[in-house]
């Protein structure tokens, strides 16, 4: 039993799709989340600035008292988790790869497309993951820019962002692809606006829900799980950020549909990469 909580890292607000599963999931913990908005996106910087930002990020929420760090951002996991678990070796760190495995194995059509960042696209988690699980279907890695951004601002529904999105599914909708994966974990919450162009053509598969299971198996394993009659969740989660807190707190109100603690704070660099 462990009443501390668990820290939940992304570059902004993404890594709430990932909380909301933790929160389903895993009531009774106490949750602590930093969002790098200040310095998002990540998905166009060199992999050494992603390493640098995501050691500082999480060195804040183990100063902060976090049990389990889960790097709930696939552009950080991809470029800078082995970075991560060596600089705190004594935290459990569960970070996340796009589902590839889930999506290959239920296509129809044998053509799946994944969204992600330019850094997860190009990242060799990314080309191991396809050649381990997608052998003999189609995979198409598209990098998207401007998405990211339009989700911060929560701005997930808006017509500029059906727009923005109907040009990038617009060619793998016309080239069969039946299954998208999520790659970014700001991607699950346009959901609604690809639905309505998809039309139900595509299955949309994200990894928060394994993520949370994976952070439950964990806790359990090193028995750090909360005290059954805990309160936590999403609710009474505090969500630090290096970007402006008033309009953070905007957007997660539009994403989530209520306000939770949100307080600025800067984590620290200390390798000189920029
Ligand atoms: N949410 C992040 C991910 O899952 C990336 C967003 C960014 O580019 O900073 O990849």
């Amino acid at each position: 039993m462990d009443p501390r909580p668990i820290g939940i890292f992304d570059s902004g607000i993404g890594g709430l799709s990932v909380t909301i599963e933790i929160d389903r999931q895993l009531p009774h913990e106490r949750l602590i989340y930093y969002a790098d908005s200040g310095r998002c996106p990540y998905g166009v910087r060199p992999v050494e600035q992603i390493r640098a930002l995501s050691i500082a990020s999480v060195g804040f929420l183990i100063t902060q008292g976090a049990k389990l760090i889960v790097v709930a951002c696939n552009t950080a996991s991809s470029a800078a988790l082995h970075h991560v678990r060596a600089a705190y070796p004594d935290t459990p760190i569960v970070g996340m790869v796009p589902a590839v495995k889930p999506a290959a194995l239920t296509t129809r059509s044998g053509k799946v497309a994944v969204l992600a960042t330019v850094a997860t696209s190009k990242g060799q988690a990314l080309a191991d993951l396809i050649s381990q699980f997608a052998q003999g279907v189609d995979v198409s890695v598209v990098a998207p820019p401007g998405l990211v951004e339009l989700v911060e601002r929560g701005e997930v529904n808006s017509a500029a962002t059906r727009a923005l999105l109907a040009s990038y599914l617009g060619p793998l909708l016309a080239q069969g692809v039946d299954t998208l994966v999520l790659g970014c974990t700001h991607f699950p919450f346009l959901r609604t606006a690809i639905e309505s162009i998809s039309g139900g053509r595509m299955q949309l598969i994200d990894s928060g829900p394994a993520v949370a299971r994976q952070t439950a198996r964990v806790l359990a394993e090193r028995d750090l799980e909360a005290p059954a009659n805990q309160s936590g969740g999403l609710h009474d989660m505090t969500l630090y950020t290096s970007g402006d807190p008033a309009s953070v707190g905007d957007t997660i109100r539009t994403l989530i549909g209520y306000d939770v603690n949100v307080v600025h704070h800067i984590a620290e660099v200390r390798e000189l990469v920029f």
